[in-house]
């Protein structure tokens, strides 16, 4: 049976961008998280363009101090980065503990369940832009979340009621996943220009990223997903609107140098399109130049 708790105790593993922004949500309505990292830090410092957030640390390294599991667990680790993150997962969840994972992509279930000791893993869509800086996360739009309608998903509203980061909870959650997906995968391309959102307004990308969103919508529909032919064009238009400089989580790692999320944004666009016999012929273009950027050799 699941425990409900009004005011469940939350751990949150990997305190960067997205893990920042969570952390002093909640510290803000005074529910400050368990914060648990790879690098030590006194403090995590969150601005935007209303001001700054400090949320008092330390940013615990070592999961032998965690003595007792949690009712609910924020992972933020990139998904390149889940299994060097298991001692934490370990040390923190019972068969009772949520686990909501706040990454990109349409399996975190499957890659984070053998970690959690039986606990429930809730997939999340992460909405929001953050952005990594020396001292500090800059968060470039107001949070939000869409999590799933399950039975685990209360836990998450509890723990993040009245705070600036909004909950959506959505019945077809499939099909939000999904569209988050081509709109990661999309912005994918900026890792191959190194270029940020800008690039999007020039002719030749925005019809490379349309046939390219197509081709991941065929994989998406036969994923489950409900999305009309319309959505190819309203990702394209986001990016259109967006900010010249905003850049994605994929280019911030390609720029500085780290594996990158290229499997779980892009590559699942092929991998699923083989299962359905469905021809993904920029994929097959594009997730070989991502993988050997990633993972080299060279
Ligand atoms: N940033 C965005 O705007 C954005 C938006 C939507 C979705 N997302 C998704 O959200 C997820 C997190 O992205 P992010 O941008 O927040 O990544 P990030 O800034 O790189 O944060 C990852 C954090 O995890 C920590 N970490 C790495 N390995 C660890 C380990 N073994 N144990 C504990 N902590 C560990 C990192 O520590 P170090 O400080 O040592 O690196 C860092 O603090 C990704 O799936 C991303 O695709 C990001």
């Amino acid at each position: 049976m699941m425990k409900m708790s009004e005011n469940p105790t939350v751990a949150l593993i990997g305190p960067g961008a997205i893990g920042t922004t969570i952390a002093a949500a909640l510290h803000e309505v005074g529910r400050t998280p368990t914060i648990c990292g790879r690098t030590a830090h006194e403090r995590l410092v969150l601005r935007d363009d209303s001001g700054s957030v400090v949320v008092p640390g330390p940013v615990r390294t070592d999961p032998a101090e965690i003595k007792n599991p949690f009712d609910l667990v924020f992972l933020a680790v990139k998904s390149t980065q889940v299994e060097a993150a298991a001692p934490w997962l370990s040390a923190l969840c019972s068969a009772e503990t949520v686990v909501c994972v706040l990454q990109n992509g349409v399996e975190q279930k499957a890659l984070v369940a053998p970690y959690v000791s039986g606990g429930t893993v809730l997939p999340s869509v992460v909405w929001f832009p953050a952005q990594r800086e020396p001292d500090s996360v800059w968060l470039r739009a107001k949070a939000r979340l869409t999590l799933p309608d399950t039975p685990a998903t209360g836990v998450v509203l509890a723990a993040l009621r009245d705070t600036r980061c909004s909950v959506d909870v959505a019945e077809d959650f499939t099909s939000v996943a999904w569209r988050k997906l081509l709109q990661n995968a999309v912005a994918g391309l900026m890792v191959l220009t190194g270029r940020r959102s800008g690039m999007f307004t020039r002719t030749d990308i925005t019809e490379l990223s349309l046939a390219y969103l197509r081709e991941c919508l065929a994989v998406a529909r036969a994923e489950g997903a409900t999305l009309g032919d319309e959505v190819a064009q309203e990702i394209v238009d986001k990016f259109h609107q967006s900010p010249a400089d905003l850049g994605t989580s994929i280019l911030a790692d390609r720029q500085a140098g780290q594996p990158l999320e290229w499997d779980c944004r892009n590559g699942v666009v092929q991998r699923y399109g083989r299962v359905h016999g469905i021809p993904t012929p920029l994929s097959d273009l594009i997730v070989p130049l991502l993988a050997a950027a990633s993972d080299g050799p060279g």
